[in-house]
């Protein structure tokens, strides 16, 4: 059995009560806590920055996992390192230094990941496989919570985990990210996803530790042994 891991994403979540939203989804399970980081050029929206992972750190044990949209993400990581991150994805589109952002997280002796948009093919991380820990498969454009899932992404995600196994990087995980409700975590479950982000499916929800559980439960049912990568 791969190991599963659920991230809520606090961006669907009510900012005025939000220690209290994700101490909730902690006792629900959650595994990691997804941070997203937007800058209004990246993506067409701007919310939060290291100061909001500095408060949840103090508030919470539970792993940081920070998505960062943001355009030359380098120049940030220290800052979000600092911040109390316990891992940190970078987009391959927001910068010509992949690998050094890539290093620089690593170097720190956190977790680095790769995002890439729906559109970027999954060679982009071929040549970086020796520093990255995740990948992760936007199955939305990146940007904003409740979209649509975008169903081309399960193969997308097929094929990736392809790549993975026959390189020799096999312990490079897939996390996947938008548009993750029970129904479609089921589907990427099956295709060889390990890590769910899931923003207003969660968060969007009034009983956040049903959401969670029903989640789960679908995403175990995907990821029994006979199930085809
Ligand atoms: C979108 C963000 C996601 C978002 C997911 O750009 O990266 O993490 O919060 O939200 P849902 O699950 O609502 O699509
Ligand atoms: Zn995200």
């Amino acid at each position: 059995m791969r190991n599963l891991l659920i991230a809520p994403s606090i961006l669907s979540a009510n900012f005025a009560n939000l220690g209290h939203e994700v101490q909730d989804v902690v006792e629900g399970g959650a595994n990691w806590i997804h941070v997203d980081v937007m800058d209004g050029q990246f993506v067409p929206n701007i919310t939060i920055g290291p100061v909001v992972v500095e408060s949840l750190r103090k508030d919470t044990t539970a792993p940081l996992d920070v998505h960062l949209m943001i355009v030359k993400p380098e120049q940030y990581i220290p800052d979000f390192l600092k911040a109390g991150a316990d891992s940190i994805s970078i987009h391959y589109e927001a910068t010509p230094h992949v690998q050094r952002a890539l290093d620089l997280i690593r170097s720190a002796g956190k977790k680095a990941g790769l995002a890439l948009t729906p559109s970027t093919p999954i060679q982009a991380v071929e040549n970086v496989l020796s520093d990255v820990d995740y990948v992760l498969v936007m199955t939305v454009n990146p940007g904003f919570g409740g979209q649509k899932f975008i169903p081309s992404m399960t193969e997308k995600v097929r094929s990736l985990r392809r790549l993975l196994d026959a390189s020799k990087y096999t312990q490079v995980a897939i996390e996947v990210d938008g548009g993750i409700n029970a129904d479609t975590a089921r589907e990427v479950s099956l295709a060889g996803a390990e890590i769910f982000v899931v923003g207003s499916a969660i968060f969007g929800k009034p009983d956040r530790k049903a959401a969670m559980e029903k989640i789960r439960k679908q995403i175990e049912q995907g990821m029994q042994p006979v199930h085809a990568r």
